[in-house]
């Protein structure tokens, strides 16, 4: 593990220093542990009949060997079914599954123009994708993603950009509560560890919105925030809500600044100030690393 670590480390160190070689210099500074998420995005538009969803299981006692190409093929290793999602309205299916043994997959069938999504449907299976029933969300919903609490696994939000609200439910998707937010939610960001909180972001305004009750209520935490923000690491920060983010020159144009602030009244708790003007978008925090670039 920590080889891994160390390799990312230097891949990540070694891109900087191509792209500094001449004009920049880095500045690191010592800071821990990443997650992964289960969620897939399929195009539906290569499949003929559509809204086939092909569902490849690994059998438990296969959990954490390498798949080979021998036990690949050996079926008691692998159980495949088919489910057709009566679904003839969407062309991309985002699958969700909150991982952990949890028998819970959700589809999120949707159509898109233009880049924004325009209609929806949302899925849920509780036997491993073997069966799915649809969800009844507000009518007028229009869910644009899924989003898992790292934390609790029955904690699920959708964003739904073109109502300016999100959709959560704390029973996996059983039931579901929407409110609305004051600001297009085109990114969340779910706290590690803390299962009520989250980041909301809008690309458009900038705005960098916190919330500790699972989106029911928001406050807004910066302003002229790059899409370069991330949540405290566990046992590195202090303060376990702590953001930290990349302040951005309003046109965009000038340098960013690192910022450090612990939602929801932004606290500021910058470890360094003497970094000072950093380039646009070159803010990356890894584990117990800041990465930064400037001039
Ligand atoms: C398939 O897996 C089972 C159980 O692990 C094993 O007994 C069997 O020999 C395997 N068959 C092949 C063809 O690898
Ligand atoms: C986060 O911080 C709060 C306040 O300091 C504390 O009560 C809580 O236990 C912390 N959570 C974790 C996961 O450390």
């Amino acid at each position: 593990m920590a080889d891994q670590n160390t390799l990312v480390y230097f891949t990540v160190l070694h891109v900087l220093l191509n792209i500094c070689l001449h004009t920049c210099q880095g500045k690191i500074f010592s800071r821990e542990s990443q997650r992964h998420k289960q969620t897939v995005i399929v195009y539906l538009n290569d499949y003929n009949l559509n809204q086939v969803f092909d569902r490849k299981r690994r059998d438990v006692s296969d959990v954490g060997s390498v798949p080979t190409e021998s036990n690949v093929k050996n079926n008691s290793l692998l159980s495949s079914s088919v489910f057709r999602i009566p679904d003839k309205l969407h062309s991309q299916a985002v699958v969700h599954w909150s991982g952990e043994n949890g028998k819970v997959v959700f589809v999120l069938t949707r159509q898109t123009e233009h880049g924004f999504v325009t209609d929806s449907t949302l899925w849920r299976s509780s036997d491993y994708g073997t069966t799915f029933q649809r969800i009844d969300l507000p009518s007028d919903a229009v869910a644009e993603f899924i989003y898992s609490s790292p934390v609790k696994r029955n904690q699920l939000i959708l964003t739904d950009i073109l109502n300016k609200k999100v959709h959560y439910t704390n029973d996996e998707g059983i039931t579901w509560t929407s409110s609305y937010v004051a600001f297009e939610p085109d990114k969340l960001l779910l706290h590690p560890t803390e299962n009520q909180w989250l980041l909301g972001y809008s690309v458009i305004s900038m705005e960098l919105f916190s919330s500790g009750d699972f989106g029911k209520t928001w406050t807004l935490l910066h302003e002229a925030v790059s899409h370069r923000f991330y949540w405290a690491v566990e046992n590195v920060d202090q303060k376990n809500l702590t953001v930290h983010m990349e302040i951005q020159d309003l046109h965009m144009l000038g340098p960013s600044k690192y910022l450090a602030c612990v939602a929801p009244d932004c606290q500021d708790v910058t470890p360094d100030k003497d970094i000072g003007e950093i380039d646009p978008f070159s803010m990356i925090v890894r584990n117990e690393y800041v990465f930064v670039q400037f001039q």
